[in-house]
């Protein structure tokens, strides 16, 4: 009897959309180190609940200090682990008091025998924590090499960690990661979509006003990813890198001084996703000062509205514009809710009409989906070499 092969998978049928389990995507995804919480956010013995390409996780962090993502549900009932209580470095369950240490092995389980909480475990993934976020592995096998975001900035011809203000933050953006990473080598979005954030006139903080003209960008290739650079008359250049599959690497203007900028879009499911930003301003004193004031006031101006997603959805609904959020701390992030929550993406895609300026989205898009297929094929994943 002939064995029945199953057919390889052709790149028609890859997309970089679907993230889900078992998805191609969603295994390229997996095989990379992913942000799931700024450290900030997740203290000494809490427990959260984490959602990443349509999975459930635990996250919690030992009395240890160490943070742990460990399979959402209990080995026992599947009750969510994320409601449990923190022992040491250890977990318990809310429901029955089964308890796993961090390397997912059952500790103790009362009222069971001994042999049952030998053999019980939960699966546990890799953690590491660096520049205030908590990145998770949920590949199968070794993790790759952490990538080294420093020596990224040097190795082009930056110094993030010299920077005065070194800062991170996360948002949830509801639409399609894949929308938000293409969006990084879009600079023709910005004197557009940006419009109002980057006129000193209306705003506070933002852009700087050079970024508000359409220019031509080049577009350079790397091994790890596609890179669009955008030349401002004059000044600092505006360069945009999108390091396979969903990081990447800004260089822009502010009214004080130039932000690098690397982040990470993470797909919560195929229609929702967040991003985990690391951020340094290069500015002086003066500057540093002042993004330090605005920040102290940033939790008085936010608490005028609604997140900043509801603002995007009244907006899209044609409730509000853009100019009723003048003040908003995150207008720069509404604007481009709006811009990218508006797409119709996915449903809508066979209308998109990708022109000239587009050339470094269509290289980025030629690229991921090649990588995609040599992944599919079997080609091993980059160290994450950037
Ligand atoms: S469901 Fe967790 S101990 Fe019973
Ligand atoms: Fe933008």
């Amino acid at each position: 009897m002939t064995a029945v092969v199953p057919p390889e998978p052709t790149t028609e049928a890859l997309s970089p959309f679907e993230t889900g389990p078992g998805t191609p995507a969603g295994k390229y995804l997996r095989s990379f180190w992913q942000p799931v919480r700024l450290s900030q956010d997740l203290l000494e013995g809490q427990t959260q609940p984490i959602a990443v390409m349509g999975e459930k996780f635990t996250l919690y962090r030992g009395v240890g200090g160490k943070p742990v993502v460990t399979q959402a549900g209990c080995a026992h009932r599947q009750t969510l682990l994320s409601v449990g209580h923190v022992e040491g470095d250890s977990i318990r369950c809310m429901f029955h008091g089964w308890k796993f240490g961090a390397d997912g092995h059952c500790e103790e389980a009362p009222g069971q025998s001994p042999s049952l909480v030998e053999r019980t475990r939960i699966r546990t993934y890799p953690a590491h924590e660096a520049y205030g976020v908590v990145f998770a592995y949920f590949g199968d096998g070794e993790p790759p090499r952490f990538p080294d975001i420093a020596g990224f900035s040097e190795k082009h011809g930056k110094d993030m960690m010299s920077a005065l203000v070194l800062d991170c933050g996360t948002y949830r953006r509801n639409c399609n990661y894949y929308v938000n990473v293409e969006n990084a080598l879009d600079l023709a979005h910005v004197p557009y979509t940006h419009r109002i954030s980057s006129d000193p006139t209306i705003t506070e903080v933002g852009f700087s006003p050079d970024v508000a003209f359409v220019r031509d960008v080049t577009v350079e290739r790397f091994d790890f990813g596609v890179r669009a650079i955008e030349v401002i008359d004059g000044d600092a250049p505006t360069v945009s890198t999108v390091m396979l599959p969903n990081a990447m690497h800004l260089i822009v203007g502010q009214r004080d001084g130039y932000l690098e900028q690397v982040a990470w879009r993470v797909p919560i499911d195929d229609e929702s996703h967040l991003s985990f930003q690391i951020s340094a301003l290069h500015t002086d004193e003066e500057g540093k000062r002042r993004y330090y004031e605005y920040k102290a006031r940033r939790s008085e101006l936010v608490a005028k509205y609604p997140s900043t997603e509801v603002c995007a959805e009244q907006i899209l609904r044609g409730e509000k514009t853009l100019l009723d959020f003048a003040d908003h701390p995150d207008l720069v992030n509404m604007e481009d809710h709006v811009a990218q929550m508006g797409m119709q993406f996915i449903t809508d895609r066979g209308k998109e009409n990708l022109a000239q300026s587009d050339k470094a989205v269509i290289q980025l898009r030629r690229m991921f989906m090649s990588r995609l297929a040599d992944f599919v094929a079997g080609a091993p994943t980059p160290a994450g070499d950037w």
